[in-house]
């Protein structure tokens, strides 16, 4: 077989993914199970979807987790969800450091519990050597608001604050439960990113349905304003 032939034969996966986790309540509701359970199933989901994309190659994966508008949900869903985004953290941390994963958290730090901006501090401090691939949660983010925030500055410390603000752009938004929508994620980063917006609620999402994802993702023509290439003569 040609060199050409074996770099052929790799599939392309998204150098950054940002997945948006949607769907954990349906699941649970269809089941006649109070929603709680749809999130505990979802966080054991993105302990799969985080191994399987550091194993097939993913650089960035970007999750979103909760969003500056899931404040709107019951004081007590909210309290579950940062307990659980805490424990997890913690219970992830070792296995994290061991597979070279770089953690990351993105959103406002402000107005989380101190015990989960702890476990995202120290996660984010051990894992800071990780090379593999670069984790971010999103936590308490609004994507509108980050950009609104930076450019409300002015001079150096706009610039500076973009600079900290704006990720890498992403290749592929994958988002599950069926709605077709941004809900305020990555905005700017996703302008040209490809989507793909899948039928299954998170807890269900398999690394079968991730592979899918990344074989569909490989087959389209990126084109970035450009003529395809085909047509160039
Ligand atoms: C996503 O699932 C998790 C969070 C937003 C925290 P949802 O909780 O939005 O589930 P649905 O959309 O109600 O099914
Ligand atoms: C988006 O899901 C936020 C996360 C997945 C964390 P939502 O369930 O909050 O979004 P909407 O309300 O359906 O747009
Ligand atoms: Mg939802």
């Amino acid at each position: 077989m040609s060199p050409m032939r074996l770099l052929t034969a790799v599939p392309r996966v998204p150098g950054h993914l940002a997945v948006i986790m949607d769907g954990n309540g349906r699941w649970a509701t269809q089941r006649g199970r109070p929603r709680w359970m749809g999130h505990v199933r979802g966080a054991h989901t993105v302990r799969e979807v985080v191994a399987h994309c550091a194993r097939v190659g993913v650089g960035q994966l970007t999750l979103y987790a909760f969003s500056s508008d899931n404040w709107k949900r019951p004081r007590e869903e909210v309290g579950f969800l940062f307990d659980l985004f805490a424990s997890h953290i913690d219970r992830q941390l070792a296995s994290l450091v061991a597979n070279g994963i770089r953690f990351s958290m993105i959103g406002r730090r402000d107005r989380l519990p101190r015990p989960l901006v702890d476990a995202i501090e120290v996660a984010e401090r051990r894992t800071a050597a990780g090379r593999r691939m670069h984790l971010r949660v999103a936590i308490d983010y609004s994507s509108r608001e980050s950009m609104q925030g930076a450019l409300a500055l002015d001079g150096a410390r706009q610039a500076a604050r973009l600079d900290a603000t704006i990720l890498p752009p992403v290749d592929l938004v994958i988002r599950t439960g069926g709605e077709r929508r941004l809900s305020d994620f990555l905005l700017w980063e996703s302008a040209y990113a490809e989507l793909a917006f899948l039928d299954v609620n998170f807890p269900d999402l398999s690394t079968a349905d991730l592979d899918a994802a990344f074989a569909d993702f490989a087959s389209r023509e990126r084109r970035f304003g450009a003529v395809p290439i085909k047509e160039i003569a």
